[in-house]
């Protein structure tokens, strides 16, 4: 029998790696999970207002996303876990670095293999939280993850965040194709 609850969560989330410059050019990246992509070429996340990487983001109209991988799960949670306004070396601190997206004001993590470019279509303060809507202009991906010439997921080592465990969750193998698995039901 299903039990009722008065509040529910998204289940898997995305672990974002936001990626930001300050008005000194110093880089900023933080964790996200309220986000995602939102149609076939934007973004939207959902930041809080006193977030140095929400400042950064309002300053550029620009900022990258990556995705965090299992093996550097320790240097996402970090970003995650202390603000750039309060320790100002924090890239430096996890062994994190950068280098500036040709297509936006941002820095690209050079540790993560896969990472989105992005521009400020819209932002509006709502229910507490700064919403930002972007579009998507460009992705850097690492030639050791691709095959044949397109990102392969399975090569990436992405991971999710679990709100219930508070944890990370490796993502795991391909279980069906898409536009597939259902065709038996044709
Ligand atoms: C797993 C995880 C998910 C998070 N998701 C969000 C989020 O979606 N939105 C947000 O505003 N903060 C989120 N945070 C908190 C920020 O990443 C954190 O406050 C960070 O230190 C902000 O850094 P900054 O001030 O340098 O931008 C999350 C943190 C963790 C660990």
């Amino acid at each position: 029998m299903k039990q009722s609850f008065d509040k529910g969560f998204f289940a898997p989330h995305p672990v974002l790696i936001i990626g930001t410059y300050d008005s000194d050019g110093n880089a900023d990246a933080m964790n996200a999970a309220w986000g995602g992509q939102v149609g076939g070429n934007q973004v939207s996340l959902s930041l809080a207002p006193s977030h140095k990487t929400t400042e950064n983001i309002k300053l550029n109209k620009e900022f990258t996303v990556a995705f965090a991988t299992a093996e550097r799960i320790a240097e996402c949670d970090f970003v995650g876990m202390v603000s750039g306004s309060k320790v100002a070396d924090k890239l430096a601190k996890c062994g994190l670095t950068v280098t500036k997206s040709d297509k936006v004001n941002a820095p690209v993590i050079d540790q993560l293999p896969v990472t989105i470019e992005c521009k400020v279509i819209d932002i509006q303060e709502e229910f507490g939280d700064t919403r930002v809507v972007a579009e998507i202009v460009g992705m850097k991906a690492d030639e050791e993850v691709l095959t044949n010439g397109k990102v392969d997921y399975s090569k990436v080592g992405l991971v999710t965040f679990d709100t219930v465990g508070r944890c990370y969750r490796a993502v795991g193998d391909c279980v069906a194709g898409a536009w597939d698995a259902g065709k038996k039901f044709n």
